[in-house]
């Protein structure tokens, strides 16, 4: 539909029918019989049926013919035939689950990224759906905080890189109706900072911190070209930031030229009241309008109060119209008008969903987002000769191994370890026993999902000390033992931060008792945020790092177990040794009493009396099968100007007996500055597959714009003076050249 036709679509609205536009509601306020919901829901909110049918969207309802049939209900009723947005969490694959985003983050390549948002967007397009509400591009440095499961890391120059990547994945060209899908970056801004961890927490940090570490991932995916932007529950700068003006308006559209639409995330409009930045309903939807929120997602305050608003101009009805129009322009860029169903096709659904296709690229995915922490002994890979194999644990054998966010998956196709070993090297070798729950009391969280998630809530009845025996007396003959452990899948995720971040005490024990058979063993863990691991690492010969893997895991799982593949993981978040440390995280300041040598700390040097400083895994860390060396480190030019560039360059060598991949890594530090400056910030990596014996060289060029930062005045620029190069295999194994940049040619 032409601009101006759209212009003559709002202008042919009633104001009654612009507020409903702005509102965001569940899709079972369509589905249920109407006169059920008059009494119920819609009374409460408030709702009539003008406000029903003029309803701009819904959220996570989904089903090719169910929202066929819900959009020409709802088209049949809307005056002016506007079609209904559906939108919905498809964050890291629709029906094909993915490795959540901490494990894709582990693989620092974006383009396996652009791949599992391509295959989710082709698996929701068809069952209906038109926007996503992801990528969630949250920098994170508190492993407390529930939600570090769903993003890429602690590094905001990785993170922009897979936002980027994301967004190409969801949307491409958004022309193809049953293979895109709009993306929504969230949450804006800052929600990752929760202080101590705690989720919803205020986050509170200068606004060159917000510029420098938190804000450039929503920004690559605003560049990227990004639909949608959700507001996140916390304050920025003592203002919520779904009331947030300078966030929104002031940054987001006027610096960041931002055109799209903006929603609220779910009930943050309502939060400003207990945020204490609005009175009431009504202060806080002239508090968002204003701000620039266009969409209230699931609760009542623009319905109820805007048309008072208005009338009492307190609020400029061009307000509501801008928001209006924004929210036609995204049902018209989607092609709505024309084809209100969009890419919707029960027959393709059947097609697409958890297609081989589909299945083999999680596979892949799975495999290099897993990261080797520990392999003394090269314990692995295991032969698949191995007489007996026994898997121990509570993620043995689990198909509840997704993650809190797979809210489409499904389940029943989850290949779990023991099923993985299986397809493997085949059952007569494999024996699995669970042992214990991942948590001691099962009761409150299976409770909770089955309110939330129609999980089965019924409490296991077995004995653990029982049960514990039997997995011990099970394992004595295995010539290896496998320790499938971690957190309960709904440990991590929305609502779910943690003060203690080990193993359960049951698990503990598990492991104790399997370590005394003196058998090696291989620990796997499960789990959407690091953890403090050293309570284990003793007592294991490997450790492998496999967060949750998504459908195909258990396969992805044994094909690294074995070596099909090589592990070339690396960590996006840092492992702290305990949760006394956090935050810790790779790109700290140097302070004024640094620890110059870690052996000769004083009392008064900024340090722990009873943990060092550093992580006990730091970002970019992970081990591979073979082993890489990093010779003929050298810079082509000792300074530069503004004008010229100088090339890093390293020689990689297989050193090993497998064919591996090498992140290489590329870090830069600016020594001195007009503001303090991090001991060093990743400017850029490279992913090489060698043989063994073979060698590649790699080089990064150093130019003027990736010197720049928020200067003491705040201005976006690059500053004469030392620099450091720091290249190699994680953020703390380094080689280190410096350079001089002068600012004019000296
Ligand atoms: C939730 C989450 C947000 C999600 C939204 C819709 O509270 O914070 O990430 O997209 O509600 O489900």
């Amino acid at each position: 539909m032409e601009q101006s036709k759209l212009l003559e679509l709002l202008s042919s609205m009633s104001l009654e029918e612009k507020i409903a536009q702005l509102l965001q509601l569940t899709g079972n306020f369509f589905s249920t019989e109407l006169n059920e919901l008059v009494t119920g829901p819609m009374q409460e909110m408030g709702i009539d049926q003008t406000i029903l049918y003029n309803t701009g969207s819904i959220l996570n309802t989904l089903g090719a013919e169910n929202l066929i049939k819900l959009q020409d209900q709802y088209l049949s009723k809307n005056r002016h035939k506007i079609p209904m947005l559906f939108m919905a969490d498809v964050i890291y694959g629709f029906r094909t689950v993915f490795p959540i985003p901490l494990g894709l983050g582990c693989t620092w390549n974006p383009e396996l990224a652009e791949l599992s948002a391509k295959v989710a967007a082709k698996e929701a397009a068809v069952s209906g759906l038109h926007i996503t509400f992801s990528p969630m591009v949250d920098l994170v440095r508190d492993p407390r905080w529930g939600r570090v499961m769903e993003t890429t890391g602690e590094d905001s120059y990785l993170n922009s890189e897979f936002a980027r990547a994301l967004v190409r994945g969801f949307q491409g060209d958004l022309l193809n109706p049953q293979e895109t899908l709009g993306a929504c970056v969230k949450h804006f801004a800052g929600y990752g900072g929760a202080e101590g961890g705690r989720d919803y927490n205020t986050f509170e940090v200068s606004e060159r911190t917000l510029r420098e570490q938190y804000l450039p991932a929503y920004k690559a995916a605003i560049d990227e070209g990004c639909t949608m932007v959700m507001t996140s529950f916390n304050t920025v700068d003592s203002i919520p930031a779904t009331g947030n003006k300078w966030l929104m308006r002031d940054l987001l559209r006027n610096e960041w030229g931002f055109k799209g639409v903006v929603i609220s995330d779910h009930s943050a409009v309502s939060e400003l009241i207990a945020h204490g930045y609005a009175q009431d309903g009504k202060e806080a939807a002239e508090k968002a309008i204003k701000a620039g929120v266009d969409i209230e997602m699931c609760t009542p305050h623009y319905i109820k109060n805007l048309k008072t608003l208005v009338e009492e101009k307190a609020v400029d009805v061009a307000l509501v119209d801008e928001a209006v129009l924004r929210i036609l322009e995204l049902k018209n860029k989607l092609d709505l008008f024309e084809n209100p169903y969009r890419g919707a096709s029960a027959e393709k659904e059947k097609e697409v969903m958890l297609c081989e296709a589909h299945l083999k690229a999680t596979r892949e995915i799975a495999s290099k987002s897993l990261v080797l922490l520990k392999n003394d002994n090269n314990v692995l890979p295991l032969s698949k000769k191995i007489k007996k194999v026994a898997i121990v644990g509570p993620y043995a054998d689990e198909k509840a191994a997704l993650g809190f966010w797979a809210v489409f998956g499904d389940r029943n196709a989850t290949v779990t370890v023991k099923e993985g070993i299986v397809n493997k090297i085949g059952e007569n070798q494999v024996v699995a026993y669970k042992g214990c729950e991942a948590v001691e009391d099962l009761g409150p969280i299976l409770l909770e999902l089955g309110r939330l998630m129609g999980i089965d809530n019924s409490k296991p009845t077995s004995d653990t000390s029982v049960e514990i025996a039997k997995s011990v007396k099970a394992a004595q003959d295995a010539d290896v033992i496998i320790l499938a452990l971690g957190e309960h899948m709904a440990q991590s995720g929305e609502g779910s931060s943690r003060t203690k971040i080990t193993l359960s005490e049951t698990q503990l024990k598990l492991v104790d008792e399997i370590a005394a058979l003196k058998k090696p063993t291989v620990a796997l863990l499960f789990n959407g945020r690091p953890l403090e691991v050293k309570p284990i690492l003793d007592k294991v010969d490997a450790l492998l790092e496999v967060w949750y893997p998504g459908t195909e895991g258990g396969n992805a799982i044994a094909d690294v177990l074995f070596g099909d593949v090589n592990p070339s993981g690396r960590l996006s978040m840092s492992f702290p040794h305990s949760v006394g440390q956090i935050p810790v995280h790779y790109n700290h300041f140097n302070t004024g009493r640094p620890i110059i040598d870690p052996n000769n700390v004083s009392r008064f040097h900024s340090h722990y009396s009873d943990a060092p400083n550093t992580a006990l895994y730091p970002f970019g860390y992970g081990l591979s099968y073979t082993s890489f060396e990093y010779t003929d480190f050298q810079l082509n030019k000792a300074s530069m100007t503004a004008k010229d560039e100088i090339e890093a360059s390293v020689m990689i060598t297989n050193t090993g007996s497998y064919v591996g991949e090498e992140t290489v890594q590329f870090y830069l530090r600016d020594i001195t500055g007009s503001v303090v400056r991090p001991v060093k910030e990743l400017k850029g990596f490279e992913k090489v597959v060698l043989n063994p014996g073979e060698s590649k060289k790699v080089t990064f060029k150093i130019s003027e714009p990736i010197l720049r930062f928020y200067t003491a005045d705040m201005k976006y620029e690059s500053e004469a003076g030392r620099f450091k190069v720091l290249v190699g295999r994680n953020s703390s194994d380094v080689i280190e050249a410096e350079f001089i940049y002068y600012e004019t040619q000296n």
